[in-house]
């Protein structure tokens, strides 16, 4: 792999969109919110009135979808980037990200959008440290705690986020869960800044040796 790869995990609201977006900015690389696209693929399915709960339907569909995530999320040239974080989407990305088929074509995407990068992309999502890129240069899993989390997506209560992170952390598919190679960091309380701070110095460590 010629481009390199910033890997960034963690649940709901630790701080790895904003990180993610300050730190890719910083390095001058590109950006993946691998989130999004489990969101578009969701909200796209439920416009179309696909049944979630069908594998191989949502499986299919997803293969079917064109996906761009900058500078807004779209879907076969639809802008829905303000629709990705409805309560129905909230709601039902769940089921969508907990399907193999969906899961096994969004890391074939995020492995080949990444590979036709310039110089490097800092990728955030949930699998990204353990599955999508476990040689990534640098492997980050942020942290924070629920209450902070929770204020973070202002827009979202507590058990919502909660609901999410059990959904996440106990699916079969790929579950969220720390690799045993990553830069843990809790961001409660801690700037943006300061975490790209952290682990731009932690890249130039690791690209030094
Ligand atoms: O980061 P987010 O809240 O936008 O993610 C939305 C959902 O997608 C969340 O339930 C976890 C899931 N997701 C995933 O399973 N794998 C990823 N790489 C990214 C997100």
């Amino acid at each position: 792999m010629s481009s390199q790869v910033i890997a960034i995990d963690g649940p709901a609201g630790s701080g790895k969109s904003s990180v993610a977006r300050a730190l890719a900015a910083t390095l001058g690389w590109s950006f993946l919110d691998t989130g999004a696209m489990y969101r578009a693929v969701t909200g796209e399915a439920l416009r179309a009135g696909v049944d979630l709960f069908d594998e191989e339907a949502v499986g299919a569909f997803a293969s079917d979808v064109t996906i761009v995530t900058l500078p807004r999320v779209s879907v076969n040239g639809r802008d829905v980037h303000d629709e990705l974080r409805s309560d129905e989407v909230n709601h039902a990305v769940s089921i969508v990200a907990a399907n193999p088929l969906v899961r096994a074509e969004m890391v074939r995407r995020q492995r080949d959008f990444a590979a036709g990068q310039p110089v490097g992309t800092v990728v955030e999502g949930r699998d990204i440290t353990t599955v999508v890129f476990p040689n990534a240069t640098v492997k980050v899993y942020l942290t924070a705690s629920l209450e902070e989390r929770a204020r973070r997506r202002n827009d979202e209560t507590e058990a919502s986020v909660n609901r999410r992170d059990v959904a996440d952390t106990t699916r079969e598919a790929s579950p969220l869960r720390r690799a045993d190679d990553a830069l843990v960091l809790d961001t409660t309380g801690r700037s943006v800044h300061d975490v790209v701070e952290e682990i731009t110095q932690c890249l130039k460590l690791r690209t030094s040796s």
